[in-house]
């Protein structure tokens, strides 16, 4: 490897190292559409699932039929039919669905039986894939007086078996259709089976794996994060596919019933669900019910995070030594930029009371998240802070970063300035920092 690819692959490793914490334990439904499963996807997709298997990710696989469905039914010159997007099922089609359901499952249970050649003891790390009667469902009835056959609805999600299996360490898969109490088989919807698994099973997130790249807006631009809000007024625009304008509906379902996080991405791009997962940019779109990042007020638990953040800085002599003592005394005076669970960035205003003095200090970007506006963030926030909180003169001390203050309208300043005891201060670490000031009034 050479020493750039080497850096690279040591920047995305490290990238990727939080999101492979975060997600260890928690459980994902992966909502797979037929479009992918028909394209000859599913060996490359298969080998990313059984990695996220492996780092502890607890997963559930629901897959779509309709591209199935169709070739059986072009194949015997028959056609759907549908009423108001609903598919309508009679026994013929009822039939096909089954057939279909067989066909992926079992195409879907040789792909993850697959073990990776480099694995060592490849049985004992082979993929276990649980299936079963996990959705009880009901008839969709008719509907303005056409009667929908055998296309059914969710009545209930039997959470407890797939937790059971989720514990054993299998995969669930499971398959449109479900079973109703009088023992008849329904034809589901995959986002409807998709949404209920994931609010059900309370997943961190519902995943769509579909053939489109993710949401666009409406002037055609990939949109890599949305809120609910967001994505509705997309909804409301109506510029989408159906099957786009369906998997938007069940992600803000599941993020307005307790699911942290839903993603659309194109399932026929190799590697596209690993980075979707592992990358702070993601490939499709991720939805959330509010906000991506947010800057907070510091805790005791973000101790960790601010060390990690300023330790190299420390050494490198760019920012005054803190130790965890200094900053469990201090961290009420911290703030933390997170993006997504994980922290990005950091800040701390003093507020020296009885002068109307502020300053600014320890303000850190991630290495890897620098030149993205977050830095700037994070002064609107202390400046916002420093101004609720009675400053008038906002000051920051920097050996290095002067500039970077002087283009965000800080001036230079005097030590006499400072408040008697930062003076004292000052002197003593001999760091001698520039002094920058700006008027808060
Ligand atoms: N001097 C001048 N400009 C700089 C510096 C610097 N040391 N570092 C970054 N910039 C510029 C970038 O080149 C970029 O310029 P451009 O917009 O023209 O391309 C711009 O600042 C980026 O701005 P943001 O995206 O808002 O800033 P970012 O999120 O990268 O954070 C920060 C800026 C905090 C300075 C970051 O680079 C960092 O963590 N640096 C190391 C730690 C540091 O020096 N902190 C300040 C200590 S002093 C104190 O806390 C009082």
């Amino acid at each position: 490897m050479s020493p750039q690819s080497s850096a690279a692959f040591v920047a995305d490793f490290r990238q990727a190292a939080p999101y492979i914490h975060y997600l260890s334990g928690k459980t994902i439904v992966l909502a797979v559409s037929s479009h992918v499963l028909l394209a000859d996807k599913l060996a490359s997709l298969a080998k990313d699932i059984q990695l996220l298997a492996s780092l502890g990710v607890r997963l559930v696989l629901v897959h779509g039929t309709r591209q199935y469905l169709n070739q059986m039914m072009r194949a015997a010159g028959e056609t759907l039919s549908y009423h108001r997007g609903w598919r309508i099922t009679d026994e013929a089609t009822l039939q096909q669905v089954k057939q279909a359901c067989g066909m992926v499952r079992f195409d879907i249970e040789a792909a993850l039986s697959s073990s990776p050649a480099q694995m060592p003891d490849r049985n004992q790390r082979r993929l276990r894939v649980a299936s079963g009667n996990f959705l009880l469902a009901k008839p969709l009835g008719v509907m303005d007086g056409i009667d929908m056959g055998y296309t059914g609805r969710i009545r209930k999600v039997d959470a407890e078996a797939i937790q059971q299996r989720l514990n054993e360490g299998c995969l669930v898969l499971v398959s449109p259709l479900g079973q109703s109490l009088s023992g008849k088989s329904f034809n589901l919807g995959l986002d409807d089976a998709a949404q209920a698994l994931a609010v059900t099973l309370k997943a961190e997130k519902l995943v769509f794996l579909a053939s489109e790249d993710g949401v666009r807006s409406t002037d055609g631009a990939l949109l890599s994060q949305l809120t609910a809000a967001e994505a509705q007024a997309l909804l409301d625009n109506n510029a989408h596919s159906a099957d786009m304008s369906r998997m938007l509906k069940a992600a803000i379902y599941v993020l307005e019933n307790g699911v942290r996080r839903a993603h659309i991405l194109c399932g026929l791009n190799d590697g596209s669900l690993i980075a979707e997962l592992f990358t702070r940019q993601g490939s499709g779109t991720a939805l959330a019910q509010s906000s991506f990042m947010r800057i907070r007020a510091a805790d005791n638990h973000d101790i960790g995070d601010i060390i990690d953040l300023i330790a190299p800085l420390e050494s490198a002599g760019i920012l005054l030594p803190r130790n965890r003592e200094y900053l469990e005394n201090h961290i009420h005076e911290f703030s933390v930029l997170e993006h997504d669970c994980h922290v990005y960035g950091c800040v701390a205003l003093k507020v020296f009371e009885q002068q109307h003095i502020g300053e600014l200090a320890c303000l850190v970007v991630s290495p890897d998240a620098q030149d993205g506006g977050y830095g700037e963030l994070l002064l609107d926030y202390v400046l916002k802070q420093a101004k609720a909180r009675g400053v008038s003169t906002l000051f920051a001390l920097s050996t290095n970063t002067g500039d970077w203050f002087d283009e965000r309208g800080f001036e230079t300043a005097e030590l006499s300035e400072l408040p008697p005891e930062r003076q004292e201060q000052y002197l003593q670490n001999k760091r001698r920092s520039k002094i920058y000031r700006r008027s808060l009034v």
